[in-house]
């Protein structure tokens, strides 16, 4: 059955084609699923999991960075406990070192001998909230974290490097000069020994290059036929050193009620001016969406409504991927170049576990949910996608991990990451739901939020079906009726991420406080029900007979 033949069944115009009304689940709360095996929408890239980490608060210094001589247990001077998370839930890329910082970083700072190297004002200096907090690495940047150090870290946890380089204030040299400080084979030039004298005689091998960053704002404050100049002079005759360079161009900053689409055109329509052959160079064009804080801006201290429009602003991303996707086609109708959403998350004010760890603070229950929705709706847009990276991993927005000091937590968002990665490599497959939606007043607004959302992936190889759902109701359980078109299921585990506050997240003391449930899933058939518990993100891993 095709999905407009579903859709028509679940909005009631036509008879039940889900399955007879009588056979559905007898219950004021069901829910209907379907997945349809014969339409599949795309690889879901392990990329889609990628991670960012700026010179941002106590994302860098003392998230990740502790240095050599730390008590706190490191390999090298990098937090030992983030290496083996990273590792456990094979974070496949880490973007670098910024965010607006990127733009006012010179790398040359972060090279040689780490004592010889210069202090620097940090982009992020002026915020308000750092006046009153101490000096430290998070207000003057002491360049010990650069990029020798940036390499190794993402060796050691097993993540590709994505940077950012710098349009705002350096130059295409520059540019050129940092890929062949991180590229050029062993021993040829000034820089591949200068690396070599940094701890690297083999290159690095970066492969994904991002042409600045929020190029309309922070990153220069360019108008796209501008930026797409600079872009042009940034990537002609990069050196690629028989690799294939990804550049990434910067894209736009979209909010709830702007997608911002006019940047997308803009820029692409200035590109193609100079001919198409632009987008054949071109690996990506970036978007970044964030779900701002709601009521009273604590990431720990919200109300019901909150909650829900928290969840609605994830789903945002729903609509504007297509949006966007649609602009780019106009003009490059290969669609050669895809999206990477290298900046979302869920954005809170506080509160902050130390005065100058900028937007570090625990991330709930409800983030844990932001995070599936976001997830969710990648796979739904599998084909539209390259490379996506959540801000930021660590001691930073929408986080998978605290850490301050000796101290370290994962959050629950560490844990959605954890259960979605069985999606990778999978085929997303069209994904249907249908569920009592859910009304809500926020702001003195009557909104309504869908009453189930998720995603599915088959893993042909394993005879493996991947399902996701997300359950944003707060108190009521959806008992499901799952149909499979195409598939018939012969076993099952499920994974649970849930809590009877929705409040809950995990802090130093409580650092297990939310926790995914597993167990065994009495799944068979192509037809099953599956009650999805209140405010929930459940996976469902299903061995196909
Ligand atoms: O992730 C924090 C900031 O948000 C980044 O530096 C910037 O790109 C965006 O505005």
């Amino acid at each position: 059955m095709k999905r407009r033949e579903f859709l028509s069944s679940s909005l009631g115009l036509s008879a039940a084609v889900i399955a007879p009304r009588s056979a559905r689940p007898q219950t004021s709360h069901g829910g209907a699923i379907e997945i349809l095996f014969d339409e599949p929408i795309g690889r879901i890239a392990p990329e889609f999991h990628g991670q960012f980490t700026e010179h941002l608060g106590g994302c860098i210094y003392d998230g990740i960075w502790v240095g050599e001589n730390s008590k706190i247990p490191n390999e090298g001077g990098i937090r030992k406990d983030l290496i083996e998370r990273m590792r456990q839930a094979k974070i496949p890329v880490d973007r670098w070192p910024g965010g607006c910082f990127a733009d006012s970083y010179n790398w040359r700072d972060g090279i040689g001998p780490r004592a010889e190297r210069p202090v620097r004002t940090n982009f992020w200096a002026d915020v308000p909230e750092l006046w009153k907090a101490p000096d430290g690495p998070q207000k003057y940047e002491p360049n010990a974290f650069g990029t020798p150090e940036f390499m190794r870290f993402c060796r050691l946890a097993g993540a590709k490097p994505y940077v950012a380089a710098d349009v705002r204030s350096l130059t295409p040299l520059d540019f050129y000069q940092w890929v062949e400080y991180c590229n050029s084979p062993a021993g040829t030039t000034t820089l591949a020994r200068q690396r070599a004298a940094d701890g690297s005689k083999d290159p690095y091998g970066v492969v994904y290059w991002g042409v600045g960053n929020e190029s309309w704002g922070c990153g220069g404050n360019f108008l796209p036929h501008e930026y797409a100049m600079e872009f042009r002079r940034f990537t002609a005759w990069i050196p690629n050193y028989g690799m294939k360079l990804n550049l990434v161009g910067s894209g736009a900053g979209a909010g709830i009620d702007n997608p911002n689409v006019e940047w997308t055109r803009g820029f692409f329509e200035a590109l193609a001016a100079k001919g198409k052959g632009m987008f054949k160079q071109m690996f990506g064009l970036s978007l970044h969406y964030y779900c701002f804080t709601t009521g009273k801006g604590s990431s720990i201290d919200f109300d019901v409504p909150d909650w829900y429009q928290m969840l609605w602003q994830a789903d945002v991303m729903d609509s504007l991927l297509p949006k966007h996707w649609l602009a780019m086609g106009e003009i490059d109708t290969e669609h050669n170049v895809k999206l990477v959403v290298d900046e979302w998350g869920a954005w809170h004010r506080g509160p902050s576990i130390a005065p100058a760890y900028l937007f570090s603070y625990p991330p709930s229950l409800r983030d844990a949910l932001v995070t599936g929705i976001t997830l969710d709706v990648f796979n739904r847009h599998a084909e539209m996608l390259a490379m996506c990276n959540n801000a930021q991993m660590i001691n930073n927005i929408n986080t998978l991990f605290l850490a301050l000091e000796d101290r370290f937590t994962v959050t629950p968002v560490y844990w959605v990451f954890d259960m979605y990665k069985a999606h990778r490599d999978g085929q997303s497959l069209r994904f249907v739901a249908d569920a009592p939606s859910i009304s809500y007043n926020y702001e003195g607004k009557n909104r309504t939020l869908w009453g189930l959302a998720g995603s599915a992936s088959l893993h042909e190889k394993e005879k493996k079906l991947v399902i996701t759902v997300v359950n944003p109701h707060v108190t009521e359980e959806r008992q499901t009726e799952i149909v499979l078109r195409g598939a018939s299921a012969r076993s099952g585990r499920f994974t649970v991420l849930t809590d009877s506050n929705i409040h809950a997240h995990n802090d130093f003391d409580h650092p297990n406080a939310v926790h995914p449930a597993e167990g065994p899933a009495s799944v068979s058939g192509s037809r099953f029900v599956w009650t999805f518990k209140p405010a929930s993100v459940t996976k469902l891993e299903i061995n196909l007979a």
